[in-house]
């Protein structure tokens, strides 16, 4: 992370907006000024204009009871006609909602008005299984259609949707299921991933036996991997037998704008992850205000592929609720970027005529290191704006994108923002900004940021700070589920009523801001949120080990790695015959507790760990060692030599 950063400082490349480009935008500066006049103005406009409300609100904002905000609740809407029924009355039912891609290379065409049909009849399912207003379904299912329409339709019924991405382990799922007490899971046979088959229902299976709430009434299954299930008569229904059945007529209810609409779990800084709850209309206010403005949304012409998955917020904001409020044409595809081949993403940007792709600088990196031989043998030539997300991205993948992806003239941005924050906060808007590569830049009009050091002091120059925001904003996130304590301590309790993400910035004399990394102990490892008390339970809980400390150590490809530092009980370490292999073995137990992203690039088994007299775990010290550096001041340790004989330990 440090030689990226010195990248960030010495930056100094501008790229103002072509005027052909500016010609066109959705966004003006305007945007800027009304929202300076009136900040609550501008977004009750927003709301007005972008959405459909069944009962208009006359409220915008009440924050009588920080850090609890109520935006626009006495409307009332429902966010599933918002993204689907409204354009088909409007007559867009004929226009693609989504150019799905599998990953063996069948697709399928979806348009605003089938998808509309599908979700109505998965919303009578759904109700025909017991699923009323405010219950929690969870959904585990691979990049496939069924993915959305099964949120949509929860949506619909005013119910709460928690999405576990497919990637996660049995554990992982079970603790999120009992956290909500989901009575239904909707997941499919399995899906596919590198030219293979990976299983889901099993999955499910193993977590419905572990979880301890015994809340789960149904599991709703859809076909796709053809694998071998097994089959509980009782509790599991085949999607393709229940949906496909139901009927297409539903009429959908109006929910309070403050409704809940969704949980999504993400890493804090303790073990256990937190439920984030999103709500209604503000969220789908600024989901739709910034899909439009920062990514120059023209609906009628564009083809918006965003590719992540819909098992991170990315996926909510900018793969549902976003871009289909909006009535944008979409791309989604369910693999790996190399499968079949390394040029996969580019082939198929050239077969459906993508022209905004909004990605992560890992993905990034990646294709930056096969070589630009890869991208070339495709026509890019409709992209006409890019985008990033998930970590800072360095300069020198900026430009890369910039000119290999996007033939060295379109707008690249930067996009800041957080499961917490629902939507874009920081980000040029295209057109408009002059471009900075490295610089995730201003914040989008209507929303307040500040950097602030510890005491809460504001912090103007080089040095950087911590970053917060201090107004309220209509997508954030309202509570942690069943844990308002927690909500409070976590993001409210250090700056009063000023939103603490967690995050170091800098501000540079244009007042553009820069992001430095987290500043606490969550991990960024390929864009996702990883935490190191997270990590270090899976791997003290393995019966070897006595102790462990897990560092996010910079990594060329995935920005962070998880590097882990471990001492093995007395007993074991004797009886382990080859290190290596205990290392291994470790590394293969994190990846089945937590999931395949957790799995440590290196484990390392030691005998100390480097403490303070108060006994914390110096993880600066460790993560020096697992970068190669000089190892820096070890002063404050209980004992100073140690770093020394653990240096000699890992080498
Ligand atoms: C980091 C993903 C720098 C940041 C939308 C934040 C970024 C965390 C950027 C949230 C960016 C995300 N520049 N850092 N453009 N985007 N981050 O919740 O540390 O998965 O706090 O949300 O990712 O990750 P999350």
């Amino acid at each position: 992370m440090n030689a990226q950063i010195d990248h960030a400082l010495e930056e100094i490349r501008r790229f103002r907006p072509s005027p052909e480009f500016a010609a066109q935008a959705v966004a003006d500066e305007s945007l800027y000024e009304s929202a300076r006049a009136d900040r609550l103005g501008f977004w009750a406009d927003q709301a007005r204009t972008l959405l459909q409300w069944e009962k208009p609100f006359t409220r915008t904002l009440d924050w009588s009871n920080p850090p609890f905000a109520k935006w626009f609740d006495d409307g009332e809407l429902n966010v599933a006609v918002n993204c689907l029924d409204r354009h088909v009355e409007a007559g867009l039912g004929d226009r693609v909602a989504f150019y799905w891609e599998g990953e063996p290379g069948d697709s399928r065409i979806i348009t605003y008005a089938q998808l509309t049909d599908e979700v109505k009849r998965a919303a009578n399912a759904l109700a025909d299984l017991g699923v009323r207003e405010g219950d929690r379904v969870a959904i585990y299912l691979p990049m496939i259609p069924e993915a959305v329409v099964s949120m949509l339709a929860v949506a619909r019924l005013g119910a709460i949707h928690s999405v576990v991405f497919g990637g996660f382990s049995a554990d992982s799922l079970a603790s999120r299921i009992d956290d909500a007490e989901a009575s239904v899971v909707i997941t499919a046979d399995g899906g596919y991933r590198k030219g293979r088959v990976f299983p889901l229902k099993p999955v499910v299976d193993e977590a419905l036996g572990k979880a301890e709430g015994g809340t789960v009434r149904k599991v709703l299954v859809v076909k796709r991997g053809e694998n071998e299930v097994d089959w509980n008569a009782d509790r599991d229904l085949w999607w393709h037998e229940t949906v496909a059945t139901a009927s297409n007529e539903h009429e959908a209810q109006a929910f309070g704008a403050e409704h809940p609409l969704f949980i999504l779990y993400t890493s804090g800084t303790t073990g256990k992850p937190k439920g984030i709850l999103h709500t209604s209309g503000g969220y789908l206010t600024q989901a739709a205000f910034t899909h439009r403005n920062v990514f120059d949304l023209h609906p009628e012409r564009d083809v918006y592929w965003c590719t992540a998955d819909v098992g991170w917020i990315t996926g909510h904001s900018y793969v549902v609720y976003g871009p289909l409020a909006n009535g944008a044409t979409q791309v989604i595809y369910e693999g790996t970027p190399d499968t079949p081949h390394p040029g996969r993403w580019w082939e198929i940007v050239e077969k459906y005529g993508v022209t905004i792709l909004y990605t992560a600088p890992t993905a990034i990196r990646s294709f930056m290191k096969l070589g630009r031989q890869i991208p070339h043998e495709f026509n890019l030539r409709t992209l006409r704006l890019l985008g990033s997300v998930g970590e800072p991205i360095n300069p020198e993948a900026w430009i890369w994108y910039r000119h290999v992806i996007g033939g060295g003239s379109i707008p690249v941005v930067d996009t800041w923002w957080q499961t917490e924050t629902g939507a874009i906060m920081i980000s040029a808007l295209p057109g408009i900004t002059d471009l900075k590569p490295g610089a995730a830049q201003v914040p989008v009009p209507g929303i307040e940021v500040a950097i602030l050091d510890d005491d809460g002091t504001p912090v103007h120059g080089e040095g950087g700070g911590l970053l917060v925001i201090t107004e309220p904003w209509p997508s954030m996130l309202r509570g942690i589920w069943g844990d308002p304590e927690r909500f409070k301590e976590t993001y409210w309790e250090k700056f009063g009523d000023k939103y603490f993400a967690g995050d170091g910035a800098r501000r540079d004399e244009d007042g553009d801001f820069w992001l430095l990394g987290r500043v606490d102990d969550v991990m960024n490892v390929s864009g996702h949120r990883l935490s190191t008390a997270e990590i270090e339970s899976s791997l003290v809980a393995h019966p070897w080990t006595a102790e462990a400390a897990v560092v996010g150590a910079a990594d060329e490809t995935t920005g962070q790695a998880v590097v882990a530092f471990v001492i093995l009980k007395q007993s074991q370490a004797e009886a382990a015959s080859t290190l290596e292999d205990v290392s291994e073995v470790l590394r293969k137990h994190v990846a089945s507790q937590i999931g395949a992203i957790a799995r440590p690039r290196q484990v390392f088994i030691v005998n100390e760990l480097p403490k303070t007299r108060s006994g914390k775990i110096m993880r600066r010290l460790l993560r020096d060692l697992a970068e190669g550096r000089e190892v820096g001041d070890t002063t404050t340790l209980a004992d100073t030599s140690i770093m020394q004989v653990i240096s000699a330990q890992v080498r």
